[in-house]
């Protein structure tokens, strides 16, 4: 009788005393007397091969085998493996490809060094948690699509060789042989095109678009990365955020059995800034920063009177029935000296002061008022002084640092809010101009549209980020579809007229030809998934990351390039 061939982690009791056929990598090898115990794996999990007579080759770890033979009952079942009541008493093994020792151990806890890992990524690849994450993804995006397209979307890809796109950070430039001195640009972001899509009558458009930005990288970045790109026609901020909302609400349902509370919860930009020091506050904490400035008018510290005479601020955040050491708020409050600025904190129970830091002639009376007045009983308070934007950076990044230390928000927790109410520049001080603090496609509020030219401080953008548990996982914005107005918005960010039309002359060309309202939005979908499979890096769920200097160290790419091929692209390396 002819055997079924099945996959590894599938073989189950179904199969009891039926001839099988597997094929898979040797992930374990025990002898015992004559007899030899095989681990086999594939994607689908690992079953237990038993081996009576000897093998007519060397059995190496990660080999692939196929192997033939009956399925019977564990004598002994391994409670811990979906497999672990049978096993297979192999009658024929062969060896498909033979495998030299990995660099590192093939199993899920072993712990190599990351350039070791990311050099042989497709080993790394092979072990189950990691493997677990790509599938993951795949069924995400997967879930996502099948939304849009349900929705009436359509998915439409727009080119990689592109032109420079304004998205803040650096292009990757693309000599080509067809013209000296001439560049493709690869995408920030399809901005501009889903936008033309739109000119085009699209009305609903998304893709699963790939964007490339050369800027320093961290643990949520990465120099090539995934969105999940959105243009609408005829909406406004509410329709786009409640079309995420839902969106996001099927696709974690769909693939994580979990429901989502809709709609999130929105937050004013300034309200973010002035209670969590940060444009992409982590909510699942709530360690909200106070300005306590008034509580200090009376001191005689010198160093608090001189804030106050300079009009800085005070401000301060409460760690309830924690109490803080020493040695962790030196960790804690590293980023106030890195911005030159005073931090101190002080312990209290019943609300009396137990200890303070700063150790100078601070009166006790004044931390009590603030006890009294909050109703803090028993915990510390972290203070920092001085100019309000840089306290209010200070004392965010306090806040992150004593979660990380005091595990005060529930990890378990999706904390989605909306930042809304953003300003419409930046103001780029190395520089000394205004940029558009999105891109400049972001239309201005109403009420900043005829003045957002000469008031640039005080213009409000129709623009929207979404934030997940402290990273900022999208954001979007309602577009100017008025040539004029965009024409203006070029000229606010310092363009020249030359630079205006050879960067952007088709879009604003393109508006004179009938233009629908639009606006739309892009998820990062590998920050996005980073936090939703619990992972550190975004690199854990690419499937080839680069490292943190941008390389692809299986590659060895970036690499140098024959001088012949520099020579047909006219780029000479200086
Ligand atoms: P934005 O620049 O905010 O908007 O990008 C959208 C989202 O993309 C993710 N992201 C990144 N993820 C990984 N590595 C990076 N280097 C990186 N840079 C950005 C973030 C971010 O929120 N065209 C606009 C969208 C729009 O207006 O519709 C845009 O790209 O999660």
């Amino acid at each position: 009788m002819l055997s079924k061939i099945i996959y590894c982690g599938c073989v189950n009791e179904k199969f009891l005393n039926q001839s099988v056929e597997i094929n898979g990598w040797i992930r374990k090898i025990r002898k015992m007397g004559g007899i030899t115990f095989l681990d086999i794996a594939d994607r689908y999990g690992i079953v237990q091969v038993i081996l009576k007579k000897d093998c007519s080759f060397d059995l190496t770890r990660e080999s692939v085998v196929n192997i033939k033979g009956k399925v019977v009952l564990r004598k002994n079942p391994n409670k811990n493996l979906p497999t672990g009541k049978i096993e297979i008493i192999a009658t024929d093994i062969s060896l498909l490809s033979k495998a030299q020792a990995t660099p590192f151990v093939i199993e899920d806890d072993f712990v190599a060094f990351e350039d070791v890992l990311l050099k042989h990524r497709y080993l790394d690849l092979r072990r189950y948690t990691v493997q677990k994450k790509i599938i993951f993804r795949s069924n995400f995006i997967h879930a996502l699509n099948n939304y849009l397209i349900e929705k009436d979307f359509v998915h439409i890809e727009t080119p990689i060789l592109a032109k420079p796109t304004p998205e803040g950070a650096r292009d990757y430039l693309i000599p080509t042989r067809n013209g000296r001195n001439m560049f493709y640009a690869l995408p920030q972001s399809p901005q501009i095109f889903k936008q033309l899509l739109m000119v085009a009558g699209f009305l609903k458009y998304f893709q699963i678009a790939k964007c490339f930005r050369d800027e320093d990288l961290r643990a949520d970045r990465q120099p090539e990365f995934t969105q999940l790109d959105i243009e609408m026609s005829f909406i406004d901020e509410n329709k786009i955020m409640s079309i995420i909302e839902d969106l996001l609400k099927t696709a974690i349902k769909k693939t994580m059995g979990m429901t989502l509370k809709t709609p999130f919860a929105r937050m004013k930009y300034e309200q973010a800034m002035n209670c969590y020091g940060s444009d992409k506050p982590d909510l699942r904490y709530d360690l909200q920063l106070i300005d306590l400035s008034s509580f200090f008018q009376k001191t005689k510290a010198d160093i608090f009177k001189k804030i106050l005479a300079k009009k800085q601020v005070i401000k301060g955040f409460f760690i309830k029935n924690i109490v803080i050491t020493n040695k962790d708020f030196i960790q804690i409050k590293k980023y106030g000296i890195d911005k030159g600025l005073t931090s101190f904190y002080f312990t209290f129970k019943d609300k009396k002061c137990l200890f303070n830091s700063l150790n100078k002639n601070l009166e006790r009376e004044i931390l009590e008022n603030i006890c009294q007045k909050f109703d803090f009983k028993n915990g510390s308070l972290i203070i920092s002084c001085g100019p309000t934007k840089e306290v209010n950076e200070t004392l965010g990044a306090c806040r992150i640092k004593t979660n990380d230390l005091y595990k005060i928000g529930d990890d378990n927790n999706l904390c989605f809010v909306w930042i809304i109410d953003w300003p419409l520049f930046e103001y780029n001080k190395q520089e000394k101009i205004f940029v558009a603090a999105h891109h400049p496609f972001t239309s201005p509020t109403r009420e900043s549209l005829s003045t957002f030219t000469t008031d640039k401080i005080n213009a409000k953008a129709r623009a929207y980020d979404l934030v997940l548990n402290g990273y900022e996982i999208g954001g979007g914005s309602i577009r100017i579809t008025d040539p004029n107005i965009q024409q203006k918005m070029f000229e606010a960010i310092n363009l020249t007229q030359k630079e205006i039309q050879t960067k952007f002359g088709y879009l604003l060309e393109a508006f004179k030809y009938g233009v629908p309202p639009h606006g739309g939005i892009a998820l990062g979908l590998d920050r996005l998934i980073m936090l939703l499979t619990k992972s550190k890096s975004i690199k854990e769920i690419i499937a080839f990351p680069k490292n943190s200097h941008g390389m692809d160290l299986m590659l060895n790419s970036p690499s140098q390039v024959d001088p012949k091929d520099l020579n047909d692209l006219f780029v000479k390396i200086k």
